[in-house]
C-alpha cells in the first residue's frame, strides 16, 4: 500500500458485531500504510475481540469506555476526535448508527465521533432484517444527508443464517474508500482527469485479434494517483484484467477507433488527459465475419493504419486550446531522449513520460518503470527504476502543478475593478447569489464575454495567477465545458495584469488583448 495514509491520524471504531475479526485485518492494514491508528473498542466490542490484538497490529495503546472515566477522562473524551483526519467506523452496529444519528453521545466512541471536526466512514454490518428495519434506514439516510460516507454493507450470507445485504464489506475494499476520502481535498479537487490505460484489440475474426501486451498497470496506478490528490476521474480502459480503482468512472474501449471516440467525446470536460494506453498503430484491414478456417491454409493478413490519438488530442488542444494539460507515454527501444523529444513537439503535449522498453526489468506487463520525464518547457528528468505507483504519483505532480500554472481570466466593468482595487480586494454579485466568481480560461474568455456581455462596453479582463489565490478555486462543468470559479473573495495580489475588452463596430467581442510581457 502506499502513500496516502502516511502520516495520517485516524481513529477506528469497532462495534459489537461478528465481524469485529476483520477490524483487526483493516487497523493492521492501516498502520502498514504508515497511518497512526488509534482503536477504540465499544463495550460489546469487547466481548468479540480484545484491545491486545489491536494493541500488537498497530503498535499503539488502544482506547475503550474505562478510559473515559480513568484520570485522563477529562482530556481523553474529546482529544483522540480533535487531532484526527478521519473517523472510521467498522463494522458499525445498528446500535451505533443510532447513537451517531441522534447525536447520542454516551460511550467513547460516539463522544469521540462527536467531537471530530473529520470526516466519518462507516460500514455497517448486521443481521439482514435488522438493516432492512425503517428505524436502522432512517438513521442511514440521516447520516448521509450529513455527508457521512457510508460503505457497504455487502451482501452474502450472514451469520443470522440470512442471505442478504449485512455483512461488513472486505478491509481491501473499505480501504480504498478511505483513500477517496482523505484525498478528497487535495490539490487536484475540482479536477477532471481522462486517463487511457491498457491495450487495445484489434478483431481479426469473431475469436481472434490483435493485441499487445500492455497489463494497463502503469495507466490504473495513473487513475488511482489522480484520485488519491482528489480529482475527479474517468478511466478509459482497454484490455486489462485489473480492477476499477473506488472512485473511478470506467468506460471500456476496446479498439483503438472506440477508444478515440471516447476521448473525444470526453475532451470537453477534463481539465487533463492522460494517455497511457498502449493503442495498436496497425489493425486487420479486412474482419471476417466467419472464425478463419484452418483447412483454407494460412491466411494473408493485411494491416492497416489505426488513428493516432494523441496526436489528434494534440491537433485539438493547437486548435482549442483543450485540453489544458495533455500528457502522452513513449515507449521506446532507442535514442529515448531525442525520439520522445520529437514526440512531445509533434504531438503539442505538456509532457511526456518515455519508457525504455529494452530493460527486463522495467515496461510492459511488470510492476516497475524505469522512466524520463520531459516537459514542453524544456525540463528533463531521467528517474531511477521504480514501481508504477510511484511513476504515477511523479506524473500527476507534474500535471498539478501544470494545472496550478495555467491562466484564468475574470471580466469585470472598469468601475467594479476600480472599486475593488479601493477596497483591497473584489467581490463579484455572483459571489453573494451563486457563492463563487465565474472566470474563464483564455481560450473561453470571448465565448463568456459574447454570452454575458453583449452590447457592453468600459470591461476590463482581470489576468489572474491561481497559485496566489487565497480562496479555493474549482473547475466545474457549465454549458458542457469546464469553468474555473474562485469560491470566495479575489484578493489583489492574484491579479498580475488588467487588459482592455472592447467589441468590433458590430457589438461583437473578437479580440483579446493579451497583456505585455514582463
Ligand atoms: C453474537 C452477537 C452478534 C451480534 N452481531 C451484531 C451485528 O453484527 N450487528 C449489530 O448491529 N448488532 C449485533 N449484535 C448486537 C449488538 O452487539 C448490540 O446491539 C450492542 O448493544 C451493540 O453495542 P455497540 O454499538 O455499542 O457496540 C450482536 C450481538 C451478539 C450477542
Amino acid at each position: 500500500m502506499k502513500t496516502p495514509f502516511k502520516g495520517k491520524h485516524i481513529i477506528l471504531g469497532v462495534t459489537g458485531s461478528i465481524a469485529c475479526y476483520k477490524a483487526a485485518d483493516l487497523a493492521s492494514k492501516l498502520a502498514q500504510g504508515g497511518a497512526e491508528v488509534d482503536v477504540i473498542l465499544t463495550e460489546s466490542a469487547l466481548k468479540f475481540i480484545t484491545p491486545l490484538t489491536f494493541q500488537s497490529v498497530t503498535g499503539r495503546r488502544v482506547f475503550t469506555d474505562a478510559d473515559l472515566w480513568g484520570s485522563e477522562g477529562h482530556v481523553q473524551h474529546v482529544a483522540l476526535g480533535r487531532k484526527a483526519d478521519l473517523l472510521v467506523i467498522a463494522p458499525a452496529t445498528a446500535n451505533t448508527l443510532a447513537r451517531l444519528a441522534h447525536g447520542i453521545a454516551d460511550n467513547l466512541l460516539s463522544i469521540t465521533a462527536l467531537a471530530s471536526a473529520c470526516p466519518w466512514v462507516i460500514a455497517p454490518a448486521m443481521d439482514g432484517n435488522m438493516y432492512a428495519n425503517p428505524a436502522t434506514q432512517a438513521n442511514l439516510s440521516a447520516l448521509l444527508e450529513r455527508g457521512v460516507t457510508v460503505i457497504g454493507p455487502a451482501s452474502g450470507h450472514l451469520a443470522s443464517g440470512l442471505i442478504g445485504p449485512g455483512r461488513m464489506v472486505e478491509p481491501t475494499e473499505i480501504i480504498e474508500h478511505l483513500r477517496l476520502v482523505l484525498g478528497r481535498d487535495g490539490p487536484l479537487a475540482g479536477s477532471h482527469i481522462l486517463v487511457t490505460a491498457g491495450g487495445t484489440e484489434e478483431p481479426l475474426d469473431p475469436v481472434r485479434s490483435i493485441t499487445n501486451r500492455s497489463s494497463g498497470k502503469q495507466g490504473f496506478a495513473l487513475a488511482q494517483a489522480a484520485l488519491d490528490l482528489g480529482a475527479k476521474v474517468t478511466l478509459v480502459a482497454g484490455v486489462t484484467a485489473l480492477p476499477t480503482p473506488v472512485g473511478a468512472e470506467r468506460r471500456e474501449a476496446r479498439t483503438a477507433r472506440q477508444m478515440l471516440e471516447r476521448v473525444l467525446e470526453l475532451l470537453p470536460q477534463v481539465d487533463a488527459l492522460i494517455m497511457a494506453a498502449a493503442v495498436a498503430d496497425f489493425r486487420p484491414a479486412a474482419q471476417s465475419q466467419q472464425k478463419i478456417k484452418k483447412e483454407g491454409g494460412a491466411p494473408e493478413i493485411k494491416l492497416e493504419a489505426n488513428p493516432d490519438i494523441l496526436a489528434a488530442a494534440g491537433r485539438i488542444k493547437y486548435e482549442l486550446g483543450m485540453p489544458d494539460v495533455l500528457v502522452g507515454f513513449a515507449a521506446e527501444s532507442q535514442s529515448l531522449v531525442e525520439n520522445a523529444t520529437a514526440k512531445l513537439k509533434a504531438k503539442n503535449l505538456d509532457l511526456i513520460v518515455a519508457n525504455d522498453i529494452s530493460a527486463s526489468d522495467a515496461g510492459f506487463a511488470v510492476d516497475n518503470n524505469r522512466v524520463t520525464l520531459l516537459e514542453a518547457g524544456g525540463k528533463v528528468d531521467s528517474l531511477p527504476l521504480m514501481g508504477k505507483d510511484e511513476v504515477a504519483e511523479l506524473v500527476l505532480a507534474r500535471v498539478s502543478a501544470l494545472l496550478q500554472g495555467r491562466e484564468i481570466l475574470h471580466i469585470c466593468p472598469q468601475a467594479d475593478w476600480e472599486q475593488a482595487q479601493a477596497k483591497g480586494e473584489y467581490r463579484a454579485a455572483s459571489l453573494e447569489s451563486e457563492g463563487f466568481i465565474h472566470c474563464s480560461r483564455q481560450r473561453q474568455v470571448l465565448k463568456t464575454a459574447n454570452r454575458y456581455f453583449r452590447g457592453q462596453s468600459d470591461l476590463v479582463v482581470l489576468w489572474l495567477k491561481p497559485a496566489l489565490l487565497k480562496s479555493p478555486l474549482r473547475f466545474e462543468d457549465s454549458h458542457g465545458e469546464r469553468f474555473p470559479h474562485i469560491y470566495g473573495p479575489l484578493n489583489l495580489q492574484a491579479v498580475w495584469a488588467v487588459t482592455n475588452l472592447q467589441t468590433d463596430a458590430d457589438g461583437v467581442f473578437r479580440h483579446l488583448q493579451e497583456p505585455q510581457a514582463g
